[in-house]
C-alpha cells in the first residue's frame, strides 16, 4: 500500500516534469535512450540556479576554495592510477530467459524454510519493503505446493552473496523461475571512445566517470599559481559518464549526468575527522539553503568494512525519496591515495611544501562530492504538493504546487495582464516585465483566466505573480501605478507600488 503510494507520487512527479518542460526523455522522438534525460526551459534554469548556487557558496565567498574547469577526456594513464580501469565495476547478473541484465546487489533473494528444511529459494528487486516481500512470495510458494510445516521468517540477502550452489536455485526476478541467472561478474562502468584517426588499443581513451581526477591531476598547477596555502580546495561543476547496469528512478541513476565535487586538501598531520564533520554540516546546510527540509534528509555512515582500503571514512547525506532513502551527496576521507598515485604513475612529485615549517608532504582530502541531477531530483520531490484553490468563480478546486524555494526557483516573477484584449493593460503590463527582468526571470502570460495563469506558475514552482488590472491604470485614482502581488504559498495578494516591486522582490529571491 505504501508502495504504491510511493510509486504514485513519482509517477506524478515525473509526468509534471514533462508537462511543464522540467526533464524529458532524452531523443524521445527515436523512442529514448535508456539512462539518458533532456532539461527542458524550466529544468534548465533549475539546474542552472542551483549550479550558480553551489559555485557561489563553495567558491566565490569563500577564501580557501578556488574553482577549475577540466577537460572530460584525460589521459587514459588516469584512470589507471585511480584505480578505475582495474576496479570501476558493478556485479552484473544476466537473465538467461528474459535477456534482462541486472546489478547483482539489487537482487534480493531468501531460502524458503519450513521445519528447518530449505524447500526452495524466492528473489525480488531491492525496495523499500523487501523483507515483507520476499516473506510474502514464500508464503505463496509454500501455500503453491502444499507444504505443511511452520514457515521461518525469510533472511534476505543480495545476489552478490549467493553461493555457486544457491544460483541456479534462485528465480530470475524476470521470470519467476529458477535456473536463467548467471553468477555475478565484474562489469567496468567507463564508457569509451577512441581519440585520434586511428581506432586501436593505443587511441583508446575513456569519458570521465568523476570530476574529482580532474583537480588531482592540476593539484601541482595549482599549488604553482602560488595562490593557495594548505588547506584549500579544489572544486568544479562538470559532466560525468558511467554505463550504469540499470539506470532508474528517473534522473537519480543516469549514465550522463553532473556532478559538483570539491577537493579539500589539508596537512598529513591535521585532524581529518574534525574537517570531514565540518564538511558534512556544510553539505547539510547548503541543502537546506535551497529548501530541502531537514526532516527528509539524514546521514549514513559507510562501515569500516565496506571502505576502500585507503578510504577513512566516508559518510552520506540521504534524502527520503519517493522510491526510498537514497544518497544524495558523499564526504570521503581518502587519505593520501589520490595524489599518491598520480604521482606514483605520472614520475611526477604531488607534494606540498609548509613555508613555516620548513616541510614537505603529501596532503590529505576531504571530498564532498554530489549530482546535480540528483539534487534537482531532491527539490522537486520536496516541493511537490497538492492542495486546494479557489478557481475564478470563487469554487474550491485541487492544485498542484511547487513549493520551490525563491532562491532556486527556474521563474522568480509572472506577469499577467488583467485582460489581453485591452491595449493600455498589455502596455502597461510590458512595461513592468521590462522593468524587472534585468533582475531576475520574468515570465509575461497574457492567455486565459487568471485564475489558470496563476496555476500554470503554481505548478512552475514561481514564487510570486504580478497582475496589472484596471487600478493600476487609474481607475481608483488612489491605486494608480500599483499591481496586486500574489504568493505562490499562502495566495495571498497584496496592493505594491510598481516602483517599489524591485526593491521588495530582490532580497527575497537571492
Ligand atoms: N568522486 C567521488 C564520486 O564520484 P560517487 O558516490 O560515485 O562518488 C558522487 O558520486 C555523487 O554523484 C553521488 O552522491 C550522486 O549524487 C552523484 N551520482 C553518482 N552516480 C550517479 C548517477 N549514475 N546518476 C546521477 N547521479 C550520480
Amino acid at each position: 500500500m505504501a508502495e504504491s503510494k510511493s510509486n504514485e507520487l513519482m509517477e506524478k512527479i515525473v509526468s509534471l516534469c514533462k508537462r511543464k518542460g522540467f526533464i524529458f526523455q532524452s531523443s524521445e522522438i527515436y523512442g529514448g535512450i535508456n539512462g539518458f534525460w533532456d532539461y527542458g526551459p524550466l529544468g534548465a534554469e533549475l539546474k542552472k540556479n542551483i549550479r550558480d548556487q553551489w559555485w557561489n557558496d563553495m567558491i566565490r565567498q569563500r577564501d580557501d576554495v578556488v574553482g577549475i574547469e577540466s577537460s572530460i577526456i584525460m589521459h587514459p594513464k588516469v584512470w589507471e592510477a585511480s584505480g578505475h580501469v582495474g576496479g570501476f565495476t558493478d556485479p552484473m547478473v544476466d537473465c538467461k530467459e528474459s535477456k534482462q541484465r541486472f546489478r547483482a546487489d539489487q537482487i534480493f533473494f531468501a531460502a524458503v524454510i519450513v521445519d528447518g528444511q530449505t524447500v526452495g529459494y524466492v528473489s525480488a528487486l531491492e525496495s523499500e519493503r523487501i523483507a515483507e516481500e520476499l516473506q510474502e512470495k514464500a508464503e505463496t510458494l509454500k501455500r503453491k505446493r502444499a507444504i505443511q510445516g511452520k514457515l521461518e521468517p525469510v533472511q534476505p540477502k543480495d545476489f552478490t552473496e549467493a553461493t555457486d550452489e544457491q544460483v541456479p536455485l534462485v528465480p530470475s526476478p524476470a521470470t519467476g523461475e529458477p535456473g536463467s541467472l548467471t553468477p555475478p561478474r565484474g562489469f567496468n562502468m567507463m564508457l569509451e571512445t577512441n581519440v585520434g584517426a586511428l581506432r586501436d588499443a593505443s587511441s583508446v581513451a575513456y569519458l570521465r566517470p568523476e570530476t574529482a581526477q580532474g583537480m588531482f591531476v592540476d593539484f601541482k598547477a595549482i599549488v604553482d599559481t602560488g595562490r593557495v596555502k594548505i588547506p584549500f580546495g579544489i572544486a568544479q561543476i562538470g559532466k560525468s559518464f558511467r554505463n550504469e547496469i540499470t539506470p532508474r528512478n528517473f534522473t537519480f541513476r543516469s549514465r550522463e549526468f553532473e556532478q559538483m565535487e570539491m577537493e579539500y586538501f589539508i596537512s598529513d598531520e591535521d585532524d581529518w575527522q574534525k574537517w570531514h564533520r565540518y564538511w558534512i554540516d556544510w553539505c547539510r546546510n547548503w541543502l537546506l539553503g535551497v529548501g530541502i527540509p531537514a526532516s527528509l534528509l539524514s546521514e549514513h555512515d559507510h562501515p569500516k568494512e565496506k571502505l576502500a582500503f585507503y578510504s577513512k571514512g566516508t559518510t552520506d547525506i540521504m534524502f527520503q525519496f519517493p522510491f526510498g532513502v537514497q544518497e544524495l551527496w558523499g564526504v570521503a576521507a581518502r587519505g593520501d591515495y589520490d595524489l599518491s598515485q598520480h604521482a606514483k604513475f605520472s614520475g611526477v612529485p604531488l607534494v606540498y611544501f609548509d613555508e613555516a615549517a620548513k616541510r614537505r608532504y603529501v596532503p590529505h582530502v576531504i571530498e564532498p562530492a554530489v549530482g546535480i541531477d540528483r539534487i534537482a531530483l531532491a527539490i522537486l520531490c520536496s516541493a511537490y504538493c497538492e492542495d486546494q484553490a479557489p478557481d475564478d468563480k470563487g469554487k474550491l478546486e485541487s492544485r498542484v504546487v511547487l513549493k520551490l524555494h525563491p532562491r532556486i526557483a527556474p521563474i522568480k516573477v509572472g506577469v499577467f495582464p488583467l485582460l489581453k484584449n485591452k491595449p493600455e493593460l498589455v502596455k502597461k503590463a510590458q512595461a513592468v516585465r521590462d522593468l524587472l527582468r534585468p533582475y531576475m526571470t520574468v515570465f509575461y502570460d497574457e492567455a486565459g483566466a487568471i485564475g489558470r495563469r496563476y496555476r500554470r506558475q503554481d505548478e512552475a514552482g514561481t514564487p510570486f505573480c504580478v497582475t496589472i488590472d484596471f487600478d493600476t491604470l487609474g481607475e481608483k485614482p488612489e491605486f494608480l501605478d500599483t499591481v496586486t502581488l500574489r504568493e505562490r504559498d499562502t495566495m495571498q495578494q497584496s496592493r505594491v507600488r510598481i516602483d517599489e516591486l524591485v526593491q521588495l522582490l530582490s532580497p527575497k529571491i537571492r
